[in-house]
């Protein structure tokens, strides 16, 4: 996590590292900070807390340089204060890191015993100072090179000399770097989005690689040092997407823009005229793969926890869900015959991408599903299928869920139709359905007021209940993740069917339990696992979906009616007002929505 940026310029650089620093704060910002180069002297300003604070910092405002390095952190070694932020830097060498460094006890000892001096409690400035001891008696590259030889762990470093006026190095293993060329300046980036708004041409670096950026031209290196040459991408600009418009948070308004972005995705997926969808270039024989893994992390890994209903509902494919930090560990049976799917808005999730890289190496198929296109995850994939939701910013995922299960929900009913276990008359009308979704989302938003209201109960509880079963199951793991990670109010999700093997003990007078109960197979069940917590005293609000016969129970707190549609597509729908009670949540008691204490957006370290 954490976000690196670095420019080398012919003009002062610190104000255009704040601004890019701002927009970096989605991977990390507990603490910030800068260093430049001038006069021979490195300076360094940093600060815990948000760059706004950094910026305000007179010695900021009045920094000089033409070359420098930002950092926004999200701590990993040592609390997240003014002493620990980056850049770490000796009297030659300033540096910035994404990553962890595993061997950092060892290392410390051993450059402690050479004399060297610590300050602060982070595994980073084990970087320093091995740098700092190599130009004892090496050059630059062979001084780089030693050095990320000794680092056990995950890293993307950004690196500044003293001595070289022209000079920041970059390196990467494990998290992601970009290099970026500029008219008369070149930078170096977290990713291509901190760089975006400075230059469309970029330059990815692979594992093992460093490179030397210099004000007119950029060079790279392998592990061993050996130059060698990288191929400059163009990336569209779709700066105007960034904005938050009218709206008090970004989270509020991806939950609102979701009939967009799913029409997004299915004007991309969805051939009208030939009744079909639009994976033609699919790249293997259909025959070939009898099962499929579904892998990531987070809200990823609940939207591939309702693939897996979809896939065994419309296909004959063996299908199962994995953690991506259990997954990369686990002793693993690797099957020729089966097809892994990796889900990740970022695409740079490390575990997420570890899980992606060692089925690579095993040799066998991958296809990811990812909302940026030019991420780590959607590179090293054999086949991808964007999300097309757009940039999303809050930390919380809501517009790119509806969009991965959009996308996977399509995979299972392409794959369904290609394996010959789904009708074409059901998938056409099922296809059908998937048009009508954005209309139906848009109707369904329209549940906020009343989710307004009930948040005020969700504020006072101590803890609470996300009940649902099949389809629902999924989408009540989503709702308790949203509303944690939100308005800090401890929520588990479970399977309704569970509550009496042990969680009903949890349910006590006056406790909010969010039942999910569409009119489906399981209705009837879920309504009587809802009368089991509503007779021991919880406040249940019902979600369940418009029908002509009334809910027939008792005693239910609210009930919340979102629109109808097939049963696959519920789930969508049953969604939102899920997120819009975790934002409302969140609000009523003040708290930074869109970057919610101790996470961050983009999670680049396992
Ligand atoms: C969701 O609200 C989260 N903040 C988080 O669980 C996220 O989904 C997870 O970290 C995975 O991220 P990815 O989709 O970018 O891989």
């Amino acid at each position: 996590m954490c976000g690196i940026i670095g420019i080398n310029s012919n003009k002062s650089v610190s104000a255009t590292i704040i601004n890019s620093l701002k927009k970096l704060e989605y991977r990390g910002y507990d603490s910030a900070g800068i260093a430049t180069l001038s006069e021979g002297l490195i300076n360094e300003v940093k600060t815990e807390g948000r760059v706004d604070k950094l910026e305000k910092n007179s010695l900021v405002q009045n920094m000089e340089g033409k070359i420098g390095i930002g950092h926004v952190r999200w701590a990993t070694h040592g609390l997240p204060n003014s002493i620990n932020a980056h850049p770490h830097s000796s009297q030659n060498v300033s540096v910035v890191h994404n990553g962890i460094i595993e061997n950092s006890t060892l290392l410390k000892k051993f450059l402690v015993e050479k004399g060297h001096k610590f300050k602060s409690q982070t595994d980073t400035e084990v970087i320093v100072h091995l740098i700092t001891e190599h130009l004892r008696t090496q050059n630059i590259v062979n001084s780089i090179k030693k050095t990320l030889k000794s680092l056990h762990g995950s890293f993307a470093l950004g690196i500044l000399f003293k001595d070289q006026p022209d000079l920041i190095v970059g390196a990467r293993r494990g998290s992601p770097l970009a290099v970026g060329y500029g008219p008369n300046e070149n930078y170096l980036g977290s990713d291509s989005y901190a760089l975006k708004s400075m230059t469309n041409k970029i330059t990815y670096l692979d594992d093992g690689e460093f490179c030397f950026i210099k004000k007119d031209h950029v060079e790279f290196f392998d592990e061993e040092g050996t130059k060698i040459n990288k191929k400059v991408l163009e990336l569209s600009s779709d700066e105007k997407k960034y904005d938050k418009g009218d709206y008090k948070h970004f989270m509020a308004k991806e939950i609102d823009d979701q009939p967009i972005t799913l029409k997004n995705g299915i004007k991309e997926y969805l051939d009208n005229t030939n009744n079909d969808i639009n994976i033609y270039n699919f790249p293997w024989k259909i025959n070939d793969i009898s099962s499929i893994t579904l892998i990531g992390c987070g809200t990823a890994y609940h939207s591939c926890l309702m693939a897996k209903y979809w896939f065994e509902e419309l296909t004959s494919l063996d299908v199962s869900v994995d953690i991506a930090s259990e997954f990369r560990y686990r002793k693993n049976r690797f099957k020729k015959e089966n097809l892994y799917v990796f889900v990740s808005q970022s695409g740079e999730t490390a575990d997420t991408y570890a899980a992606l890289d060692l089925c690579k190496n095993n040799g066998m198929k991958t296809c990811s599903v990812v909302n940026v296109i030019e991420s780590s995850i959607a590179r090293k994939s054999e086949f991808v299928l964007p999300i097309h939701c757009g940039t999303e910013i809050g930390v919380a995922s809501t517009k790119a869920f509806l969009g991965q299960m959009l996308i996977l929900y399509i995979l299972s009913l392409k794959l369904g139709l290609l394996r010959k276990d789904l009708k074409k008359e059901i998938f056409i009308q099922k296809l059908k359905d998937i048009k009508d979704l954005p209309n139906l989302v848009e109707k369904t938003l329209l549940t906020d007021n009343k989710i307004q209201t009930i948040s005020s109960t969700f504020n006072k509880a101590k803890g609470s209940m996300f009940l649902g079963r099949g389809f629902s199951y999924p989408i009540a793991l989503e709702g308790a993740l949203k509303l944690k990670e939100l308005s800090y109010i401890h929520a588990e999700g479970y399977p309704a069917g569970e509550m009496k093997h042990g969680p009903l003990a949890l349910i006590e007078e006056g406790m909010p339990v969010v039942v999910l109960a569409p009119r489906d197979n399981y209705y009837k069940k879920t309504i009587s696992n809802m009368q089991e917590v509503i007779a021991r005293g919880a406040k249940v609000l019902l979600i369940t979906n418009k029908s002509n016969d009334n809910v027939i129970s008792e005693n239910i707190w609210e009930t919340v009616v979102v629109e109808s549609t097939n049963e696959d597509l519920l789930p969508f729908l049953l969604t939102i007002p899920l997120q819009k009670l975790a934002y409302y949540s969140a609000l009523k008691k003040g708290f930074d929505i869109d970057k919610p204490r101790n996470l961050a957006k983009s999670v680049t370290v396992e």
